[in-house]
């Protein structure tokens, strides 16, 4: 039986009882199923949930009535400030008397499970089979025999959300023309098209059957039991409280060598070009416990390189008192990198990002942790501390500058300017030598003149990045910027920018990355190179990846002369070549981290005894 989250038990007195609602929006009904619990507060115009479909050709009668009269929304309070207005609630299955555990039950019906976006949504796709097979649920890895059909959802940019769009419909045709059974398979969208496009995709084009937003996974089961009865099924509700602590992620790539750890959901910065607080709600972050625990389950099962996940991953901050007592860390006010201001007011106290790297690194020294994606605001000296004073950190950080020009930068809120970005690059740089940096940039913002544009460019000269994310602006509903800016400059425009960035960001990474050749670097094999099976191929601790011929090579720990490599092992490698992505080696010996770094301490101490 699934708990009632922590969320809804904090939430569920300020709202109205099922019988008030069930008034209100249903006068004439007779349950069994209540709008209010067939699906949330967004139901509303998909469906009367009472087994009479609406019929959307006539705007008149009751369901015109039924679509211009309030929805739960309307009886929540919106004090929460959720973007939106919208109240934390998720229903539990037990506070649903009418549908019975075996309407709940998977039954061992197959689920075929597609991911497109950010590894956040890997990770949202691992949680939403855990719940699923902890209700009976199968897994297909092929869509034509699969039951329900459940595709996790990007829409940051119009290109992303508009590929979802293509793959809805044409899975639709594919079931009505090859399978002829329309109304068997359920198809599920979730994550943050869910919030945003829930009226289109059920109403307008009817090409889903449920829809399930990010921070209401757990309702999964009754809302696959609701379509089940032919109705249509959606809860888009954001929480304040939601991290999915007590779920363990079911991996769907159980044979890599890494695995994720989300430890923090939602974003309360509110760049002005930026959906991800819409469609994810707010800032919250998980128990430092839960997490620790995690991790040291993934340790104990064998893996060997562990990225903690989030919106804004290191603006992590734990102020559930479990923690406290727990780890009784000393709490600091919190501190803003220099020069850098954040939307909101600061947030005081908590278990900070630094805290929690600094435990979980040594819950193995065997296994190598990284973090993504963080916000340059939120690199205090302590966290640097960390990254470069344990060796099975990742030496590496992403730190987003999206521009190069002030005033765009001042545009985008995003509460820095280019000579703070560029004081944090060179403050980074000081703490944690031969550290490998990446970034995200957008070109064509709104008011982006071409010196704004020059000015990116001169940034990207000037920082020399490993390796980078560019975008061309795409205008996203709801944000600030569509609501008060114009995308001004053309789309061909906005391309030539996009090429033209791109081709100066790979030079410079190649500079870059030519300096490196001859460098030993520690490699985790992943698996295969993608291009053949005689290569494997992995990441170094700067986060670039790697490939070498497999050979056999003497194992540093054991004294033999000659091993086969395996996937899971740390190589020391040579770097030969690269290009402008990949690094080339050779395999020189099979190693641990602890031995790896050892050697590299004594090379170092070794060579300053030397030159002195
Ligand atoms: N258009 C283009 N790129 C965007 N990003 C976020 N919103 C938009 C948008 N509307 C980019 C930012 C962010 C990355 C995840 O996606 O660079 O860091
Ligand atoms: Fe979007 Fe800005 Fe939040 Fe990143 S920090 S998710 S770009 S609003």
């Amino acid at each position: 039986m699934l708990s009632i989250p922590r969320c809804a038990r904090a939430v569920v007195g300020r709202l109205p009882s099922r019988a008030q609602l069930f008034k209100v929006t249903h006068p004439t009904c007779t349950p069994p199923i209540s709008r209010a619990c067939c699906s949330t507060a967004s139901t509303a115009a998909a469906s009367n949930t009472c087994g009479t479909p609406v019929d959307d050709n006539a705007p008149s009668g009751f369901s015109k009535k039924l679509k211009d009269g309030p929805s739960l929304a309307d009886f929540m309070s919106s004090e929460t400030g959720v973007p939106g207005g919208e109240l934390s609630r998720l229903d539990s299955v037990e506070e649903v008397p009418y549908l019975s555990a075996e309407d709940l039950a998977g039954n061992e019906r197959k689920v075929y499970f597609e991911t497109y976006g950010c590894q956040m949504n890997v990770n949202d796709t691992e949680i939403s089979w855990a719940l699923l097979k902890k209700a009976g649920y199968l897994r297909t890895n092929n869509v034509d025999e699969a039951d329900v059909v459940l595709i996790m959802t990007c829409s940051i940019r119009d290109k992303a959300e508009r590929r979802i769009w293509t793959r809805l419909r044409n899975l639709r045709l594919d079931f009505s023309r090859i399978r002829g059974k329309l109304n068997h398979v359920k198809v599920v969208l979730m994550g943050c098209m869910a919030e945003r496009l829930k009226k289109e995709v059920l109403e307008t084009e009817r090409l889903v059957d449920v829809v399930v937003g990010p921070d209401a996974y757990r309702d999964l089961p009754r809302l696959l039991a609701v379509a089940g009865s032919g109705q249509k099924a959606v809860n888009v509700q954001l929480s304040l409280e939601e991290t999915y602590a007590d779920v363990t992620p079911i991996r769907l790539n159980p044979e890599k060598s890494g695995a994720f750890v989300s430890i923090m959901r939602g974003c309360d910065n509110m760049c002005s070009y930026c959906i991800v607080p819409f469609t994810r709600g707010r800032e919250r972050s998980r128990d430092m416990a839960t997490i620790i625990d995690e991790v040291r389950y993934l340790c104990d099962q064998g893996l060997k390189e562990i990225v903690l996940l989030g919106q804004n991953v290191n603006s992590y901050r734990d102020v559930s008192e479990e923690s406290f007592q727990k780890f009784g860390v000393k709490m600091d006010p919190t501190h803003n990198s220099a020069g850098f201001k954040t939307i909101y007011h600061n947030k005081e106290g908590g278990l900070r990002f630094a805290d929690l790297l600094h435990k979980v690194v040594q819950v193995s020294p065997e296994v190598r942790f990284g973090f993504t994606s963080p916000h340059p605001k939120d690199f205090p000296d302590e966290l640097l501390d960390v990254i470069n004073e344990n060796d099975n950190c990742f030496k590496y950080v992403h730190i987003p500058a999206q521009s190069g020009s002030t005033r765009v930068l001042e545009l985008m809120r995003r509460g820095h300017s280019r000579e703070s970005y560029l004081d944090l690059i060179q403050h980074i740089r000081k703490k944690i030598p031969r550290v490998r940096l990446s970034s995200d940039f957008i070109v064509g913002f709104c008011g982006e003149t071409y010196e704004d544009y020059l000015e990116t460019l001169s940034l990207i000269e000037e920082v020399r990045y490993d390796f980078g994310f560019l975008f061309a602006y795409s205008m996203r509903k709801k944000t600030h910027a569509y609501h008060r800016m114009q995308d001004d400059v053309p789309q061909e425009e906005k391309m030539k920018r996009l090429h033209r960035i791109n081709d100066v960001f790979n030079a410079k990474a190649l500079e870059l990355k030519n300096a490196y050749i001859g460098d030993e670097e520690l490699v985790l094999i992943d698996g295969d190179s993608a291009k053949s099976t005689e290569f494997w191929a992995g990441r170094e601790s700067g986060f670039n990846v790697v490939v070498f011929p497999k050979t056999s090579v003497p194992c540093a720990l054991t004294g033999a002369s000659n091993v086969e490599l395996k996937k899971g092992d740390f190589v020391k490698v040579k770097i030969t070549d690269c290009n402008m992505k990949t690094f080339r080696g050779a395999a020189m010996e099979r190693t641990s981290v602890t031995h790896f770094w050892q050697q590299r301490h004594q090379q170092a101490h070794n060579n300053l005894l030397v030159s002195a």
